[in-house]
């Protein structure tokens, strides 16, 4: 049995380079009762308008970017390693295509208005502060537009409040 408890942004020991970058998330959000995530290793957390905050980066053809502009929340979802497998799927697939929740089995749950899945060991609930596309003239470093940016797709920034850390305990 293992269950979520509540704790403070604060309290999260895990390294976020780490945690985001190597080990990834999914970006769950929820349009007309329907939820939809994908995988995410761009984003960060840290501190913004006096607030804690996450950020992520999501390109346009993304189904998920029209969950995340459906809803006023949204969740990022951290998985143990035993899941990597479905990660990699949900950042492979679309939702467009395939039912990617009902395919690998994982649990939606709810809380503080966004979908979450019950299966993960850390879920950061968030509310949307800001969206906005990146700017293509503000690229200070050519050679990043050049390689990050050839179909000019670029992606959207949300930045979250976060409204709630749930993190699983083995009892
Ligand atoms: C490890 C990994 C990290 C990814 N990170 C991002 C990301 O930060 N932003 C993004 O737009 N897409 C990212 N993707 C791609 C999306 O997860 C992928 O296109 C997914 O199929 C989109 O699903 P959707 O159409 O259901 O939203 C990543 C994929 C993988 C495998």
């Amino acid at each position: 049995m293992s269950q979520f408890y509540e704790i403070k942004p604060e309290q999260i020991e895990k390294n976020p380079f780490t945690m985001i970058g190597k080990e990834w998330m999914l970006i769950g959000a929820e349009k007309e009762g329907k939820t939809n995530a994908m995988t995410a290793s761009w984003g960060g957390v840290g501190v913004l308008w006096n607030k804690n905050v996450v950020f992520g980066f999501v390109r346009p053809q993304r189904y998920t970017k029209e969950f995340l502009e459906a809803s006023e929340r949204f969740s990022l979802t951290f998985f143990d390693e035993s899941y990597k497998k479905d990660l990699q799927y949900f950042g492979s697939v679309s939702g467009r295509d395939e039912d990617k929740i009902a395919k690998t089995g994982l649990t939606v749950d709810h809380a503080e208005g966004a979908p979450y899945f019950s299966e993960g060991n850390l879920v950061v609930l968030c509310k949307k502060l800001y969206a906005g596309t990146i700017d293509p003239d503000a690229i200070l470093i050519p050679e990043i537009d050049k390689t990050m940016y050839p179909d000019q797709d670029y992606h959207t920034v949300y930045i979250g409040e976060i409204v709630k850390v749930l993190m699983k305990v083995e009892d």
